[in-house]
């Protein structure tokens, strides 16, 4: 039997993981070209370095690259020879116009629709990877079909990725279940069974989901909803916890216990960040206004309201402590990146604290294992509007720690990376200027042990005696 083939638009952090997953597990049953405009991105791909950091991920591209997965930047010649495309575009907040700030702007999955209508010669399964606004297969379906040669038809499924960044080689491997939502005719049967197949090589049969289209699409916005929900409900918990003698680190053990809640995402933090929890639950939030539901959209959109308070929250006991003014004092902001194991910047919350703490004229010395100069430059730089020239006065990014950590008035951990538990916090504490402050915003160091040390502790959620 022929391999079925797979053509994938956008290279991305969905994209790439995914399909390198699919063409390790598929074997010689299939092969995959990841396709994308942007040259670079491929070029790196198909280089030693890879365009993300992804624990393990390496190691599944170098098995597979050459023999059953290609990266290139020829779009229209990877549509043409696929049976099954996977649309793996970004789909950023709008900026502009109509729904300014909370619309999901879906122009590149409309120009991929244009590509993949123009390129195509034969049928086509589309399948829906990226995270879209509710009935964007029903924009697909109007776009191809308006566009395509005669007798050429289109089957449009929703499979969304639930895969999260650090963890997205193990999440592919095995997932808690795949989604796949398609239409309910015969030929929308068939086409779910086609892909059905592919994830069929590794996921057991009774982990994969079937739906239609409008549920597969709106279960993933409600999934990241309640995601993030939870964290801003312990972050809610962690203000009240810092107010009284709670610690919330007991609170979250005591109430994860209940099998009705559960133990995971209850560790209270600085704020969540990522690429998609904010941005879906703002585009939730227009679907809500949208179908005049405003009281629904509301609930929705104080999830979002309480991570942006707890964010500058953080900034603002920073300020505090450093006796109201952090103007020229030495602050140093261990980890970027929204998360651990991650070199993605995107929304972390490192870029609202950086940004309130430049605002009151602290120098801030930075170090995340991950994260590239130019992108915290870069990330810098867009929430200096008008004033980028501050970056280079008040910023500089070290490879090194405790270079970075040498003499500060205040460290602040901003991503959980497990090395910085490792550190000599003694050493450090000799060189900083007295009092020393820590500033835990993940809640991952051994407070007690740097109190005994002489640190001064602050934590989320938790007075530090
Ligand atoms: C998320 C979803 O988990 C994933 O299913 C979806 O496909 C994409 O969005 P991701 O953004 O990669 O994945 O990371 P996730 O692990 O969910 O963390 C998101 C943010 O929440 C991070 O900033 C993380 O530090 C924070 N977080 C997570 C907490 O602050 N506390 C927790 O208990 C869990
Ligand atoms: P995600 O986190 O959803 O994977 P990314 O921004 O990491 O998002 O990746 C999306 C990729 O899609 C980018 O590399 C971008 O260049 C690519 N892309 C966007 N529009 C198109 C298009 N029309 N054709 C091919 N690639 C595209």
């Amino acid at each position: 039997m022929a391999p079925t083939n797979i053509c994938c638009i956008g290279a991305g952090y969905v994209g790439g993981p995914t399909c390198s997953v699919i063409a390790l597990k598929g074997g010689d049953q299939v092969k995959v070209t990841v396709v994308d405009i942007n040259q670079k991105r491929i070029a790196a791909w198909n280089s030693d370095e890879l365009p993300i950091y992804e624990p393990g991920l390496d190691e599944v591209v170098q098995q597979c690259r050459g023999k059953n997965l290609f990266f290139s930047t020829d779009v229209a010649g990877a549509i043409k020879a696929a049976d099954l495309i996977f649309v793996s575009v970004n789909t950023p907040t709008k900026l502009y116009g109509l729904g300014k700030g909370s619309a999901a702007d879906v122009k590149y999955i409309e120009s991929c629709a244009r590509a993949i209508a123009e390129h195509s010669e034969g049928p086509k399964i589309v399948i829906e990877k990226s995270t879209v606004p509710a009935r964007t297969a029903e924009t697909l379906d109007r776009i191809l079909r308006a566009n395509c040669k005669p007798g050429i038809t289109f089957e449009i499924l929703s499979n969304p990725e639930f895969l999260a960044e650090g963890t997205a080689i193990s999440d592919l491997m095995s997932p808690d279940r795949v989604l796949i939502g398609g239409s309910t005719t015969p030929e929308g049967q068939k086409a779910i069974q086609a892909l059905s197949a592919v994830y069929e090589h590794w996921v057991p049969k009774d982990r994969i989901i079937t739906t239609n289209t409008w549920s597969s699409e709106l279960s993933k916005l409600a999934a990241n909803a309640f995601l993030a929900q939870r964290i801003s409900s312990i972050n809610a918990m962690s203000a009240i916890c810092e107010a009284t003698e709670a610690d919330v680190s007991e609170v979250a053990r005591a109430i994860g216990k209940d099998s009705r809640l559960g133990a995971k995402f209850l560790q209270a933090s600085v704020g969540f960040g990522g690429s998609c929890f904010q941005k879906d639950i703002l585009n939730l939030v227009y679907l809500a206004d949208s179908l005049n539901l405003h009281e629904v959209a509301d609930y929705w959109r104080q999830v979002v309201i309480l991570n942006d308070w707890q964010e500058r929250r953080f900034s603002t006991r920073i300020i505090k402590a450093l006796f109201n003014t952090v103007s020229s004092k030495k602050i140093c902001i261990l980890g970027f990146a929204f998360k651990k194991n991650t070199g993605d910047t995107r929304e972390s919350a490192a870029i609202y604290v950086c940004q309130h703490l430049m605002d009151e004229g602290a120098q801030l010395a930075i170090y995340d294992p991950k994260v590239k100069a130019e992108q915290i430059d870069l990330d810098l730089k867009s929430v200096s509007q008008g004033q980028e020239d501050r970056v280079d006065r008040l910023v500089t990014v070290h490879s090194d720690p405790y270079e970075a950590m040498d003499g500060a008035h205040a460290v602040a951990v901003l991503t959980e990376w497990d090395e910085f538990k490792t550190y000599d916090f003694a050493k450090v504490y000799a060189t900083m200027p007295k009092p020393a402050f820590l500033f835990d915003g993940r809640n991952i160091l051994d407070h007690a042990a740097l109190r005994q040390m002489g640190f001064e502790i602050e934590a989320i959620g938790k007075k530090i005696h």
